[in-house]
């Protein structure tokens, strides 16, 4: 299984405190900002940089800046929402997608039903989802964005479970998964076991 789970102590002690059914949801909000501006921290490790000739008040100097590099974020709606500010406050110039994807009751297959990206051209992409499940939602998100040309695309949850990772592993192998917690499995209503329940209506207080 391909799939990279970061487990800084920090991002640990705040994925348990998550997954408490106490922690009401301003809290479980703020800790999904913290985590994945803990997350991101390591995902944008490999942004280049270049030289910038900076003054001091003391000198002249080389700096260093990153290159220009345009970054997308994509949630996966809703819950890829309550990661957004999370990566924008380490990229504040990155530009936020959004893809709504339903269920259909018939076949289980994700269908769109909303999609807007910024510009795609030279442009690297984050999607954003707290919950790698059974990883269909993640896998037509990867797809969708795919079929717009996009070639470089990670994949950054917060919490999976095995079969999710496989699932993207066999669709998507060049997309490189980083999550904070890898689950043992799916209960039969697909939930992530030992999970933290749905994490949309933990993030926005909704039944
Ligand atoms: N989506 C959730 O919000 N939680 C799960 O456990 C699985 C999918």
């Amino acid at each position: 299984m391909q799939v990279q789970v970061m487990n800084h102590p920090l991002i640990q002690h705040k994925v348990t405190l998550m997954r408490q059914k106490e922690t009401g949801s301003k809290d479980f909000r703020n800790l999904l900002e913290e985590i994945t501006m803990l997350m991101g921290y390591e995902i944008t490790r490999d942004l280049p940089l270049e030289d910038v000739v900076i003054e001091t008040p003391i000198a002249k100097m080389t700096g260093k800046q990153i290159s220009g590099k345009k970054m997308g974020i994509v949630p996966v709606l809703r819950a890829g929402l309550g990661m957004v500010q999370g990566m924008l406050n380490l990229v504040p110039t990155a530009k936020v997608g959004h893809i709504g994807l339903y269920r259909d009751p018939q076949t289980l297959e994700p269908v769109e039903y909303y999609c807007k990206l910024p510009d795609v051209v030279d442009r690297d992409f984050i999607i954003v989802d707290p919950m790698l499940a059974t990883g269909g939602s993640a896998s037509a998100a990867i797809t969708l964005l795919k079929n717009k040309g996009i070639e470089n695309i990670k994949l950054m949850c917060l919490v999976a479970a095995p079969e999710g990772v496989q699932r993207i592993n066999k669709d998507h192998p060049d997309v490189r998964i980083y999550v904070a917690a890898l689950d043992d499995k799916l209960n039969e209503h697909g939930y992530i076991v030992p999970g933290l329940g749905d994490a949309g209506d933990r993030i926005f207080g909704t039944k």
